[in-house]
């Protein structure tokens, strides 16, 4: 059987580099979690680190905790310390803009069972992906073995496809069993994601916003948000960044009115009801003529 496509080509061993560099980064950074570190002394090493092994984030280092499921980082002088919570660290690097993406929980609330849920749905999900799977059927082997565990998956959160300088590109990988489906094919590259919880599955918007990206192109007269533009469009293009990343001068007011015109977009933060917790385990693959391949385990 011939391949269409060349695994061996560049962006692929771009996208493996960013994997292993990802790897080793988040097994060092869950060890740092503990009660009382600091979350932004834990993004900053983490990011850091990235770039010390040769990689750039991807994204901010998303710390969520307990009913937060994704786009929390810590703002500038944050100072916020682990709890005894439910810890989901989910971080990504790119190689010249060839993504990784991977997040693990770090349970330090004492509900081993609900982090094993998401981490079991994940490896029962790789164990299908194949050039031709229905990513249906992968959100319903996810949700399934998340079901067994007497849990939910958030539904509202999927996995995606993982494009040049693009963090989420179709199709989306959903958690739960979903009639119409896109097929995966050899050379696809896709981060999987499950999200276990004891809510309803259902995440929503908070009011909290430290993520941010660029949505268009576009010109503005205030020059303060010229310059945080100019910055953005330089090193992040269309990835998404942190408020805390922008060296330019007043970074929250420039974001403020780059948000206005509609040039930047927020991430709030995603979150089930207080008083819930959510576990979340990913990885990223790339399709291979019969199986995959997992670039973000050691
Ligand atoms: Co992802």
């Amino acid at each position: 059987m011939t391949l269409d496509v060349d695994l061996e080509a560049e962006q692929y061993e771009k996208h493996r580099e960013a994997g292993r560099i990802l790897a080793r980064v988040r097994d060092e950074a869950a060890e740092r979690v503990e009660v009382g570190a600091s979350h932004l002394e834990l993004a900053e090493w983490a990011e850091n680190r990235i770039r010390e092994l040769g990689g750039e984030p991807a994204f901010p280092v998303n710390i969520s905790v307990d009913e937060e499921a994704a786009h929390a980082t810590p703002g500038i002088d944050d100072g916020t310390t682990f709890g005894e919570e439910m810890i989901n660290l989910d971080i990504g690097v790119h190689v010249d803009g060839w993504l990784a993406d991977t997040a693990v929980t770090v349970d330090l609330s004492g509900h081993d069972d609900l982090a094993a849920a998401s981490a079991e749905a994940l490896d029962a999900a790789l164990e299908l992906v194949e050039p031709g799977v229905e990513t249906g059927k992968i959100g319903a082997e996810i949700e399934s073995v998340i079901d067994g565990y007497g849990y939910n998956p958030v539904v509202n959160l999927t996995g995606h496809g993982l494009g040049h300088w693009q963090q989420h590109t179709p199709p989306n990988i959903p958690n739960r069993a979903v009639a119409q489906s896109a097929e995966l094919s050899a050379g696809d590259v896709v981060a999987i994601e499950p999200f276990a919880t004891d809510g309803a599955g259902k995440v929503s918007e908070g009011s909290d916003e430290e993520i941010f990206a660029l949505e268009t192109e576009g010109s503005v007269r205030d020059r303060s948000a010229r310059q945080a533009l100019e910055e953005i469009t330089e090193r992040f293009r269309t990835l998404p960044f942190a408020t805390r990343w922008l060296e330019s001068r007043r970074p929250e007011m420039a974001l403020r009115r780059l948000k206005q015109q509609d040039i930047v977009h927020g991430y709030p933060v995603l979150k089930e009801q207080d008083g819930r917790l959510v576990s979340q385990k990913e990885h990223t693959v790339i399709i291979t003529e019969d199986g995959c391949e997992v670039t973000t385990r050691r």
